[in-house]
Parts: structure tokens; C-alpha cells; sequence
């Protein structure tokens, strides 16, 4: 018998956590040079006043709420990402692909910001998922910053049912969730914390 595909042992890892307990931490994602350039450019960004507030709800229901959420973003152009984010993207597009045959989740697309919490930024308590955003099925963040030290705060924590876990913001460091299913919070960040979020998306619902 011959496979065209490799089998991707990250990807099968992800989707099997994904099935349970659906939360996984995955350390060394991408390699650090690459990690390192997707940072740069964050920096660049968010040194160049590139990056907004970001908000809740979407279209007419969108705001920003600093008693919310403080962190700002700059949305990625699936049709001309920045080319840093190539690998980055094309391993989730991989990791869509290897979902879609293995666990059967319809997911049509993956959107991705770049996120900047500067010093004192935070994000309370919440779900990916809700009324404006029902096509959200699997959340991932993706860290950028090197020798992150718990005193520089910034975990995420998530809520898994019998507990939590807080995850370090490290360098290299994806986590990802299942969109509906999980409180988390990002606590207070001592030090400018960066990251690329993104959603694994089903396909829209036609009118
Ligand atoms: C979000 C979020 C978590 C993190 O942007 O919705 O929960 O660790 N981010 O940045
Ligand atoms: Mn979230």
C-alpha cells in the first residue's frame, strides 16, 4: 500500500487530545528561528502603532471594553499574509487538513490575528464561542516570547472542568482548545506579552 501523506505525529497528537480531554499544550511548535522572525515582526508592528484595540462581538455588536479585554491586534489578509507567517500557516493548514480527515470537525478555514498585550493587559474570563461567533470550533495561541518567567504573570488559564491549567506564554509554545467548551483567562501581563490567535472555522452558514 502507498500513502501520499506523511503521518504528521504532532497533528495526530493534537487531534487525539483534541478529541479528550480537548485542550493540548504543544512546546517547540514551530522552530525558534521561525518563531523568532514571527516575533520580530509583532514587535515591528506594535512598535509602529499598527496594532488596535481589540474588542468583543463583531460587526454592530463590536466594542472595545478595556474592563474586559486591553490587548490590541492586527487581523492577518489570508489573501497576503505577511511572509514570515508562511510555515506558520501552512502548518495549520495542514494541521485543518489532518482534523478534517481524523476527526471529522468541518472546519472550512483558520483566521489568525498577531496580539500585543502590553504591560498591565489583560483578558477576563470568557469563551471563544458565542452568538457572533458560533462558527468557532477550535481556538490556538501561538507565544512569542522568549524566557517568559512566571512572575512576568501573562498565564493563560483554563478552566478543564475538574481544575485548571496555566499555560506559560514561551516562545515556540501553541495551545489549543476546543472553541465552546472552556473558560480561560488571560491574567495580567508584567511585560509586553505577543502572540499569534487564531480559530479553526466552520464553513459559513449560507443565508
Ligand atoms: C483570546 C484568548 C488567550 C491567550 O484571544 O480569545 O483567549 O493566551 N487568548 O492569549
Ligand atoms: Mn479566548
Amino acid at each position: 500500500m502507498t500513502r501520499t501523506d506523511t503521518v504528521d505525529p504532532v497533528a495526530e497528537g493534537i487531534a487525539e487530545h483534541l478529541a479528550e480531554p480537548g485542550w493540548v499544550v504543544v512546546p517547540d511548535f514551530l522552530d525558534a528561528v521561525g518563531t523568532r522572525a514571527i516575533g520580530d515582526l509583532l514587535r515591528q508592528r506594535w512598535a509602529s502603532g499598527h496594532m488596535r484595540p481589540a474588542g468583543v462581538g463583531r460587526g454592530r455588536t463590536f466594542q472595545v471594553r478595556p474592563e474586559i479585554r486591553s490587548d490590541r491586534v492586527l487581523w492577518v489578509d489570508n489573501e497576503a499574509p505577511p511572509p514570515v507567517l508562511a510555515d506558520f500557516l501552512a502548518r495549520m493548514e495542514a494541521l485543518r487538513a489532518h482534523l478534517n480527515r481524523t476527526a471529522f470537525l468541518g472546519l472550512h478555514e483558520y483566521e489568525c490575528h498577531l496580539t500585543a498585550y502590553p504591560r498591565g493587559a489583560f483578558y477576563g474570563r470568557h469563551l471563544d464561542r458565542f452568538a457572533d461567533q458560533a462558527r468557532r470550533q477550535v481556538s490556538t495561541v501561538f507565544y512569542l516570547n522568549p524566557d517568559w518567567r512566571e512572575q512576568d504573570g501573562g498565564v493563560l488559564r483554563i478552566e478543564t472542568g475538574t481544575g485548571s491549567v496555566s499555560v506559560l506564554p514561551e516562545a515556540g509554545t501553541l495551545v489549543l482548545f476546543r472553541s465552546g467548551d472552556f473558560w480561560h483567562e488571560v491574567r495580567r501581563a508584567r511585560r509586553l506579552r505577543l502572540s499569534v490567535t487564531g480559530w479553526f472555522l466552520t464553513r459559513p452558514v449560507t443565508p
